[in-house]
């Protein structure tokens, strides 16, 4: 039995409760294979109401993020206020591009519910299933030189770890070079910037923002559930999604306003204080070879100053952490 059936089925006689053996006798499966296609879709955000002798009834759906529930609940001047919320899409990273290319402002935001092709650094792919995740890509054209970019991938990390915090004060999030958020050591975000150049001048910069805000388990494969865990996992609690995403902007225009007016100092010892990198002996893979030391802090462009084992230093601009 595919769950779409059962679902349609509850969807069809919605406010109504159909018996388990009519269920099973339309669908042709047993009763325990009901059961088990209910505990399904309740662990994907649907509600189902199961009463002995009455039988199931759909009684709620999972959150979609809408228009309506978003706009009241942003705070900003302008990020976010241009707004494209998409149901599928390959990545919100091409989808702003296009928008960015036709000349969109800062701060224009493209939202999707699934992304079919998410991208993460290094090259790699981004798990991004329908309806659980806040996938957002977030226009900016700062008027700063092409090689001080790295620095808005490290306000990027502090904005979000400082919204995520305030949705959900108990989990404790750590910041691990350059923008990963981790919590207990696995990740729950991500951040991915793609800048656009004409003569070595910045043009814009596209801030990918992936948040695994409502995954559960069976949304990983068993490699990244070593690696990586969602907000509802760490926590026990479903996130507003929409109340995150407006949170993260927030937080996001206030730094961004600082940083235009004061600089990076401020934004390095507002990292420095969350880093999980710092102080301890690690390795980081950078593209000329593994490099072995204690991070010490960042330096004025946004690297990461190492202190090796002879005692001397270096500044590494990209490299991946490892343990
Ligand atoms: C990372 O590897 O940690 C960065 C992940 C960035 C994922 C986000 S989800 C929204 C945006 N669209 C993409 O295709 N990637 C970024």
């Amino acid at each position: 039995m595919s769950k779409t059936s059962l679902l349609g089925l509850l969807e069809e006689r919605e406010g109504e409760y159909v018996s388990g053996e009519e269920i099973s006798r339309l669908l042709g499966v047993s009763r325990t294979a009901v059961w088990k296609q209910v505990r399904k879709l309740e662990a994907e955000g649907y509600r189902i109401e199961a009463v002995p002798r009455l039988g199931y009834r759909l009684t709620g759906k999972p959150s979609r993020l809408t228009l309506q529930e978003l706009l009241p609940k942003l705070r900003t001047s302008s990020f976010g206020r241009r707004l494209t919320l998409l149901d599928v899409v390959d990545s919100t990273q091409n989808e702003l591009r296009l928008l960015a290319e036709r000349g969109a402002e800062e701060g224009t935001l493209v939202i999707a519910e699934q992304q079919t092709s998410g991208r993460g650094r290094m090259g790699r792919s981004w798990v991004s299933p329908a309806g659980k995740g806040i996938w957002m890509s977030l226009l900016l054209r700062p008027p700063v030189p092409l090689p001080l970019t790295p620095q808005l991938t490290l306000l990027a990390a502090v904005a979000l770890s400082r919204a995520i915090s305030q949705q959900l004060p108990a989990l404790e999030i750590g910041i691990k070079w350059p923008n990963d958020l981790l919590v207990d050591g696995k990740k729950i975000s991500g951040i991915l910037l793609e800048s656009a150049a004409e003569d070595e001048r910045l043009n814009y910069i596209i801030v990918g923002m992936g948040i695994s805000a409502n995954l559960e388990a069976e949304d990983y494969s068993e490699e990244l559930l070593s690696k990586a865990i969602s907000l509802k996992m760490a926590s026990g609690q479903t996130v507003d999604r929409s109340a995150l995403i407006a949170a993260v902007l927030e937080q996001f225009e206030q730094l961004y306003k600082l940083y235009l007016e004061q600089g990076f100092a401020p934004i390095r010892t507002l990292w420095e204080a969350r880093s999980v990198t710092l102080g301890k002996r690690t390795e980081l893979y950078t593209p000329q070879g593994t490099v072995v030391g204690v991070p010490l802090g960042l330096d004025d462009m946004g690297g990461l100053r190492i202190e090796l084992p002879d005692g001397s230093a270096r500044t590494i601009y990209s490299a991946e952490v490892g343990a």
